[in-house]
């Protein structure tokens, strides 16, 4: 896969690729679906895009049981595998994600989304962080009022997994339908997507956060202090060596 981020500089001429997983937290195609178009038209602009899709409840449509398989061994043993390989295996490979959510009240993103977060909790910095997820970038588009809540909750998510340059945009149209929005009004927001996406495009990658690096510390002290070999996620922390280097 040929991985490349841009400068402003760089763009124009020059075809780049990127590889972008979008998770649409919406399965009709309202408000959510019709803003992340506009944001990967934008994008596609900036270069060709590779695109991976998936849609919640559809492509994860099991909740977590909580059985842990998944936090006290191989994250193959999880009984939903069939819905996690695909999703893993697009997320490891990607240079950015894009994640899509309408806002649902005070619970703020839908549940089906959220099963993905439980799912895939298994890549948090505290069990068994991936060293790739420290390279890539993900923007949140969230449609709604409460759309700063639900930014959030989901921009904490990634940060455990490692991602600390996440970018968004909430959108708060008080409708339920794109169209109903005054034609001056979705203008406006169209254009401040497509200004969101094109900066999301020129994101540098940077060093990981201070917090991060406090988090790995710390994890790094409690995973090899109370655990031994034999544990999991102990055995995974030696085998990639973190204990030695950090996975940043
Ligand atoms: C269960 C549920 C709860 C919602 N709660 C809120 C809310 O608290 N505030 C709000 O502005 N919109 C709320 N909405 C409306 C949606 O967030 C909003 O219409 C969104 O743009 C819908 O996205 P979609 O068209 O992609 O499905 C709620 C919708 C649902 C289904």
């Amino acid at each position: 896969m040929k991985s490349h981020y841009m400068n402003e500089a760089e763009c124009g001429n020059e075809e780049v690729l990127m590889k972008v997983v979008v998770f649409n937290g919406s399965p009709r195609k309202g408000n959510t679906y019709t803003v992340t178009r506009v944001f990967l038209d934008e994008l596609a602009k900036c270069g060709d895009l590779e695109l991976s899709e998936f849609s919640f409840p559809k492509d994860m449509p099991e909740f977590c049981i909580g059985c842990q398989n998944c936090l006290g061994g191989p994250r193959e043993k999880c009984p939903h595998k069939t819905c996690v390989d695909p999703i893993y295996e697009s997320i490891r490979t990607a240079d950015a994600l894009l994640f899509a959510a309408p806002h649902f009240g005070a619970s703020c993103m839908p549940g089906s989304m959220k099963t993905l977060f439980d799912h895939l909790a298994f890549m948090e910095m505290t069990i068994a962080p991936r060293k790739e997820n420290f390279q890539k970038k993900a923007f949140i588009l969230t449609t709604g009022s409460g759309s700063k809540q639900n930014i959030r909750i989901i921009k904490s998510c990634l940060i455990t997994w490692g991602i600390n340059r996440v970018r968004s945009y909430g959108i708060r149209m008080f409708t339920d339908q794109w169209n109903k929005i005054p034609e001056k009004r979705r203008t406006r927001f169209e254009k401040s997507i497509r200004k969101a996406a094109r900066k999301f495009c020129f994101l540098k990658k940077k060093p990981p956060s201070f917090k991060t690096v406090i988090m790995y510390y710390i994890n790094r002290f409690v995973i090899g202090s109370f655990m031994k070999e034999g544990d999991y996620p102990y055995d995974y922390w030696k085998e990639n060596g973190y204990f030695r280097k950090a996975p940043f």
